[in-house]
């Protein structure tokens, strides 16, 4: 292993508009479906990798997040494929902090796996290339794909067995068509079942799941058009159709995945509201309680004072569209 020794990146998380639930090979976490996200520019991950010279690899790899050790077979594993792609068995610490809630529906895997992967690669003294970097990020986290880019950005399903065509591209840069998120949160702690364990309870379960991948083309078809058409109330009518068509496929898990709260909804109204009063706004939900509306510029306050004072919602955050993962000084 030549070269550097340590890097940090950072990368921000993404909001899928169409939405990833589901695995079609668990082992190397490739997912059933594509999906379309915009990347966040308010919620970002930092992550330092250093590989320590002479020592071990796993006996001595120490994870540190938002600064308590954690154990995480996950990162272990992202290390490894590192690792040997790089030809090196040596141990690394990894020291990773978001700026926002962690495992609480705001995609922490999907910016914390993004960095992950361009810091541990780059510490390594590997030079790969964005699509190598996002089947990379995938490995730790689907999501996780897509934040490798910034701006609005396609997941591939693929069709491959070894998951070589399941890797997420830009499509459209955030310059060309701006777009504010106001994100409500509506509850601080961790969600009871993760991403990854409901998802597999909802593809072994819901009786949903076949017409859920059967209907996915079509609506990231839809997507493609109404990105490239930049239209908004087309973007936003269908951003809520898969969240909702999402949360039926939850719903109808056994047993079942209810990640919604009082506040969620009462959300959900405000946003329905705002909408009949003529602001173009409009929700979306992963898996967790925080709802995030979606609008122009231009509306972001207006959106955002309303989310602030409606009942259940206990903060705001606004964001812009961001930048892909990268590298920074340490
Ligand atoms: P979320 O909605 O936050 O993405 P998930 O259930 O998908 O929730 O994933 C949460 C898990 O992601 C955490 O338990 C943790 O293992 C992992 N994770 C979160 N932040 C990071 C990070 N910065 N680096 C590595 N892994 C992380
Ligand atoms: C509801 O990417 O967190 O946010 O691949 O198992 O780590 P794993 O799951 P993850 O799932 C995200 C699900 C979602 C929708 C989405 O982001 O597309
Ligand atoms: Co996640």
């Amino acid at each position: 292993m030549d070269g550097r020794h340590s890097a940090t990146a950072r990368a921000h998380s993404n909001i899928a508009l169409i939405k990833y639930w589901g695995k079609r090979d668990d082992t190397l976490n490739i997912p059933a479906v594509g999906s379309i996200s915009i990347t966040l520019d308010a919620l970002a991950t930092d992550t330092h990798v250093e590989f320590r010279p002479n020592l071990g690899a796993r006996q001595t790899d120490e994870f540190w997040l938002n600064g308590a050790l954690t154990q995480s077979p996950r990162v272990l594993g992202l290390l490894d494929l590192v690792r040997e792609r790089a030809g090196t068995t040596q141990g690394a610490v990894v020291t990773s902090s978001n700026d926002f809630l962690t495992g609480a529906g705001l995609a922490s895997s999907a910016s914390g796996f993004a960095a992950l992967a361009l810091a541990a690669s780059t510490a390594a003294g590997l030079a790969l290339n964005a699509r190598e970097l996002s089947i990379l990020a995938r490995r730790g986290s689907g999501s996780a794909a897509r934040s490798i880019f910034g701006g609005y950005v396609e997941m591939h399903a693929g069709s491959r067995d070894d998951g070589a065509d399941a890797y997420a591209e830009p499509i459209l840069s955030p310059d060309h068509w701006p777009l504010s998120v106001v994100v409500a949160i509506t509850a601080a702690g961790p969600k009871a079942i993760s991403s990854t364990h409901g998802m597999a309870g909802s593809r072994a379960t819901s009786p949903f799941f076949p017409a859920w991948v059967d209907t996915s083309e079509q609506n990231l078809a839809e997507m493609r058009a109404a990105i490239a058409g930049h239209d908004l109330a087309q973007l936003g009518e269908l951003t809520e159709y898969s969240c909702l068509k999402l949360h039926a496929l939850m719903l109808t898990s056994r047993p079942a995945l209810i990640y919604w709260n009082a506040g969620t909804i009462a959300a959900m109204g405000t946003v329905r509201e705002l909408r009949a009063q003529g602001v173009a706004v409009y929700f979306t939900i992963d898996a967790g309680p925080q709802v995030k509306a979606l609008c122009a510029p231009a509306d972001a306050a207006l959106v955002a004072h309303a989310l602030a004072a409606t009942p259940g919602v206990l903060q705001t955050r606004m964001s812009a569209l961001g930048r892909g993962a990268h590298l920074v000084a340490a």
